[in-house]
């Protein structure tokens, strides 16, 4: 059975950006592919070094946003990534040979240094994509469903893979990236980016009454002010929404926008009732799941100690295949 490596970093609940984006195919593939979830409290830890009292919480929380959209605990493992320390030791490995330079211009660790205001760089957080890659590569992984701004450090993971395989022993696979069916969700202010720290994300554990407030304050396009003004849904943030979670419906509210045939408020409140119908079961579950901690502890307890059996057991290729080995 083929392998998926995905996950998250627990620095805030997840969102239906990252639903759209990577949880769907996750919860999809489990089926198919041998799935493994990482939840990356490290890779947290590069922008989130001052206050690591987060992670208690927040690890947690997306265990359990995991399961709430139905990740199956009986076939797909969750695990913390600090738990599973061969990860380190790979990255030390492999950092040996990836250029600062490609770390430097990595799009996404310019965007996100940009976005935390970052102009001298941690060597941590510069470095994360290498980490990345050893969580990616320690378990052999075929698939990472993701997000598009992942895709820099999957390509990076390839050419890492690539290099370690010609310079010491083949043993590695090289990985895919796999994105979700929507383009990437804009946050509800239109800005291209949906997330915690941009307060313009509509979460996975938001009531029902929240995700209706959240739609009717969201951006539409601009250029329409009256109700008989036609609209463009391409320029409008809650149309990306509709195609993501309301796809049935999308064609025919993307005509009636055009000749104003639907105003933003009843084509919002479309929105909220569709979202809302997916929303449901995963607040459901959810609820179990809060009200059985232990439960959540003991499924990320024992997916953990699984997988580090896994990541001893390529270590040991991967230190051979390197001769460090004395005794
Ligand atoms: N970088 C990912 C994010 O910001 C989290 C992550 C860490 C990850 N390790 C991973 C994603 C391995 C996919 C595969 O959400």
């Amino acid at each position: 059975m083929k392998r998926i490596l995905t996950g998250d970093r627990p620095t805030g609940r997840l969102h239906v950006g990252h639903y759209a984006g990577s949880l769907q195919n996750r919860v999809r593939l489990q089926h198919e592919y041998e799935t493994f979830i990482i939840i990356a409290d490290v890779q947290a830890l590069t922008t989130h070094f001052e206050k690591p009292e987060m992670l208690l919480k927040n690890v947690f929380e997306i265990a359990i946003d995991n399961l709430s959209v139905g990740i199956d605990p009986n076939i797909s493992k969750i695990f913390i990534q600090s738990m599973i320390p061969q990860i380190a030791e790979l990255t030390i490995f492999y950092s040996m040979f990836v250029s600062t330079n490609v770390l430097k211009h990595n799009p996404t660790i310019k965007s996100e240094a940009a976005q935390y205001g970052y102009n001298d760089l941690t060597y941590g957080f510069l470095g994360y994509p290498v980490s990345q890659a050893a969580d990616i590569t320690f378990c052999k992984a075929d698939l990472v469903p993701c997000g598009d701004d992942q895709l820099p450090h999957i390509e990076l993971t390839r050419k890492i893979v690539r290099r370690f395989n010609s310079l010491y022993k083949p043993i590695l696979t090289v990985p895919e990236a796999l994105l979700g069916n929507s383009p990437r969700l804009p946050g509800i202010d239109g800005n291209a980016k949906m997330g915690k720290s941009l307060g313009n994300a509509i979460y996975l554990s938001d009531s029902s009454e929240e995700v209706n407030l959240k739609i009717k304050n969201a951006k539409t396009d601009t250029n329409r002010i009256l109700l008989k003004d036609k609209g463009n849904p391409n320029l409008c943030t809650v149309f990306q929404y509709h195609k993501a979670f309301n796809s049935l419906e999308s064609d025919n509210i993307m005509e009636m926008c055009k000749k104003a045939g639907i105003g933003c408020v009843a084509c919002k409140k479309c929105l909220s009732n569709a979202m809302n119908i997916v929303l449901d079961p995963i607040r459901e579950k959810r609820k179990e799941y809060e009200g059985n901690m232990d439960l959540v502890k003991e499924i990320v307890f024992t997916g953990t100690e699984e997988i580090r059996k896994h990541a001893e057991e390529t270590m040991r290729e991967i230190r051979s295949a390197m001769s460090i080995g004395y005794f």
